[in-house]
């Protein structure tokens, strides 16, 4: 139970509420959709499963499980890079990542106070704007947030937070609920579904299909080793097929519900589903600023919000942390604030790349237009994660022996197994390595 309440807070975040309906709304819905589904249930899963059990085997942090493992079945002491590529990007990741969990911040103290109240969508626009074009107002709630993050971080005891994702799953399922009425009472809800489920695939581009991959790892906190801590701590009769298949089926729930909320809303009031990293704060305040007792619920849906970004952003930067106490005997104290503050000072740039700094650049076709940001983003998920990803079920697939991997699973060599051992062998490799080819160009 704790496991998948961890699990779930570390997967369930901005990912599924921000991130996943912009990037929809920016590649046209459908046929993006479908390739996350797919990239979900090809590679996402099995990766899940496989990074559950090489934890749970290695019960160190990544970079030492990866070198311990690697020792035992005869592997390259060279594995650990797939572990130190890990901390990499949960930094990076970390960065930007505070930063919109302080946007979050700000529109919840907004929501509640009733500032969306009766206010036109330009109105709304030029909220947002003010906001994101005001550094120091940024800065403060990066901060904020940043300190909340490095607080549990430091402590390394979570578990008051974990029970209270007991909490959060269910809230922000009952929110969404609520936003989809509010959409469904609009009469949208039918032109939502159309734009979310009927692919579209003159539309699908070469970098809808990369966003798609690395939204897939992004979204269950795949490839960077997080899980791979969590499955550390994992009892050895823990079942973990069935215990992951849970997490992805609830994080994959959470995004497509946040979806229909957001594009029932978009579509009722003309708002554009193209407007990239603000999408959710465009729309999400129309609903409120109608609906009755708006400010109640917009303060709530906030700060479940702010809440299922930070349970997520300590998963982003344990695996720095966990390698800082463990190799370089560092006390956790001064580990947390240490990788904290690293991550704090990247994400200034991050911050800065919706004024002073934005620039706009060309991604294969698709216009981006926040600079670093944007850059730091597609490094991220698109290749730091699924080159993550791809280590670790190489390494499962290929370096550990099949006795050892049954053995880690726990389970008997059924079906499933046998299914899923296809998968992380054949299939998820093959896959990643075609992308990649695609992205260099080779193919
Ligand atoms: N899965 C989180 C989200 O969807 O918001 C983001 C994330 C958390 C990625 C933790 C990676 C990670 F290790």
């Amino acid at each position: 139970m704790v496991f998948i309440l961890a699990a779930t807070g570390a997967t369930v975040g901005l990912g599924n509420i921000w991130k996943f309906p912009y990037l929809a709304g920016e590649y046209g819905g459908g046929a993006f959709v479908l390739v996350y589904l797919l990239c979900i249930a090809f590679i996402g899963f099995p990766l899940m499963v496989a990074e559950v059990a090489v934890g749970r085997r290695g019960r160190l942090s990544p970079i030492n499980t990866l070198r311990s493992l690697s020792e035992i079945e005869g592997g390259s002491p060279r594995w650990v890079w797939a572990g130190g590529l890990g901390v990499l990007a949960g930094l990076l990741i970390g960065s930007f990542y505070s930063v919109i969990a302080g946007w979050a911040l700000a529109y919840m103290f907004r929501a509640a106070s009733g500032a969306f109240e009766h206010v036109t969508a330009q109105g709304i626009a030029s909220i947002f704007n003010n906001l994101i074009t005001d550094p120091e107002r940024l800065l403060a709630w990066h901060t904020i947030f940043m300190v909340m993050t490095v607080a549990v971080l430091a402590r390394g005891i979570r578990s008051g937070l974990e029970r209270a994702v007991k909490l959060l799953v269910p809230g922000l399922l009952v929110m969404l609920l609520v936003l989809i009425g509010y959409g469904a009472s609009t009469g949208y809800l039918g032109q939502t579904l159309f734009f979310l489920f009927r692919p579209d695939f003159s539309s699908l581009s070469f970098a809808a299909v990369l966003e798609a991959l690395g939204h897939a790892f992004f979204t269950l906190s795949l490839g960077m080793g997080a899980i791979m801590i969590y499955g550390s701590y994992l009892p050895r009769q823990v079942p973990i097929m069935r215990t992951s298949l849970l997490v992805v089926l609830l994080d994959t729930l959470v995004a497509l519900l946040a979806g229909l909320a957001i594009f029932s809303i978009a579509f009722a009031h003309e708002l554009p589903v193209n407007s990239g990293p603000g999408l959710i704060f465009q729309t999400l305040p129309m609903a409120f600023g109608k609906m009755q007792a708006g400010g109640v619920f917009g303060g709530i849906f906030f700060l479940l919000l702010v809440f299922a970004a930070w349970t997520s952003a300590i998963a982003l930067l344990e695996p720095a942390v966990a390698w800082l106490v463990e190799s370089l005997n560092l006390q956790r104290v001064r580990a947390a604030v240490l990788t904290g503050f690293v991550a704090w000072l990247l994400g200034i740039v991050s911050l800065l790349s919706f004024s002073q700094w934005a620039f706009s650049f060309e991604f294969a076709g698709m216009q981006k237009q926040h600079g670093l940001f944007d850059l730091f983003s597609i490094l991220a998920s698109g290749v730091l994660l699924p080159l993550g990803g791809l280590s670790v079920v190489l390494f499962t697939a290929w370096v550990m022996h099949r006795e050892s991997v049954l053995d880690a699973l726990g389970g008997a060599d059924g079906p499933g197994f046998r299914l899923w051992y296809f998968l992380v062998r054949y299939v998820a490799p093959v896959a990643l390595v075609v992308v990649f080819l695609w992205v260099l160009g080779v193919m």
